[in-house]
């Protein structure tokens, strides 16, 4: 029977360490970090994500605030306001919550924000920082699939690595993540010809498609390490991952549930950022590694 890895706790670990941190760089730099989540329109499940988003800020001692626009604003008028908090230098972190209304390009809103307040990591600058293996802010679903892996204690080197998807926000940049930890990864993807086949390899599978129940349990290596990162609503209304957890639970040593698994180190990576923005802005010469000791000492249970 697999190993439940629970993202709650794993999170809740990670931003009580932040907690405790925060008071004392206040202390030290007169200021809390912040983070200004800009939601356009008013969709219901951005919104929820959104109020998260903050509230987890919130409740953690980051100055995280909301600024709600109307679905009708111009991309013009949006790019303005980016430009404005930019400039600001009480502003640490810009996120711009996606997808954007269909009369705005993406690509044009995501590379207005500043590469260094960039905390989704999503910024062309930060993507192909993170590609060139020079600093960067690494997108945070990919980061916190790393640190549920860790939990596990289990090398990542030198061990076959499956990503499942491709897509810019998980699939790639989490496949680059796992090199940067010396596995070999594999990308899988729809035009792959046996699926099986290829997952099968895996001592670590990512799967982060979009559907639920592409990998069951005869497509896992006994013992692997499974990290589902799909996150849909099915037919009966229920949230679901990509992966049959109960039959999968019997092949593979370690997984994640949907929900608890993935989605809690989404956020709490996306304060790690916040955190590592504040510190780049405060101190040119941060050391930011003293941050990810604290982290990793938490994780583990060292502190
Ligand atoms: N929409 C869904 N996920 C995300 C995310 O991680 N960042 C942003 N900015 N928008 C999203």
């Amino acid at each position: 029977m697999a190993n439940i890895i629970n993202g709650k706790t794993v999170a809740a670990k990670i931003k009580n360490t932040i907690k405790e941190q925060i008071p004392l760089l206040e202390h030290q730099y007169g200021r809390r970090p912040s983070l200004c989540v800009i939601m356009v329109g008013n969709d219901s499940a951005n919104q929820g994500y959104v109020r998260n988003k903050v509230q987890t800020g919130l409740s953690i001692g980051i100055d995280a605030r909301l600024m709600a626009l109307e679905d009708n604003i111009s991309e013009a008028e949006l790019l303005k306001i980016i430009h404005v908090l930019n400039e600001d230098p009480l502003i640490d972190g810009i996120l711009v919550q996606l997808p954007l209304p269909a009369h705005m390009n993406e690509e044009r809103v995501v590379d207005a924000v500043a590469k260094n307040k960039d905390v989704d990591g999503f910024h062309t600058l930060n993507v192909g920082a993170l590609w060139q293996g020079t600093h960067c802010i690494a997108p945070c679903t990919p980061k916190g699939i790393i640190q549920l892996i860790k939990t596990t204690e289990i090398p990542i080197s030198g061990k076959t690595a499956v990503v499942v998807g491709r897509s810019n926000i998980v699939g790639k940049p989490v496949a680059k993540l796992l090199l940067d930890e010396n596995a070999t990864v594999i990308m899988a993807h729809s035009y792959t010809e046996d699926l099986k086949k290829i997952t099968l390899l895996a001592d670590i599978l990512i799967v982060a498609v979009g559907k639920e129940k592409i990998i069951t349990a005869d497509m896992i290596k006994p013992g692997a390490i499974v990290i589902d990162v799909g996150n849909t609503y099915n037919t009966e209304g229920k949230l679901v991952g990509d992966v049959d957890f109960e039959g999968a639970c019997e092949v593979a040593g370690y997984i994640t549930p949907v929900p608890g698994g993935v989605g809690p180190l989404t956020i709490a990576m996306l304060m790690i950022n916040t955190m590592e923005c504040f510190l780049s802005h405060v101190e040119a010469n941060t050391d930011v590694s003293k941050l990810w000791d604290n982290i990793t000492n938490a994780r583990s249970g060292k502190d």
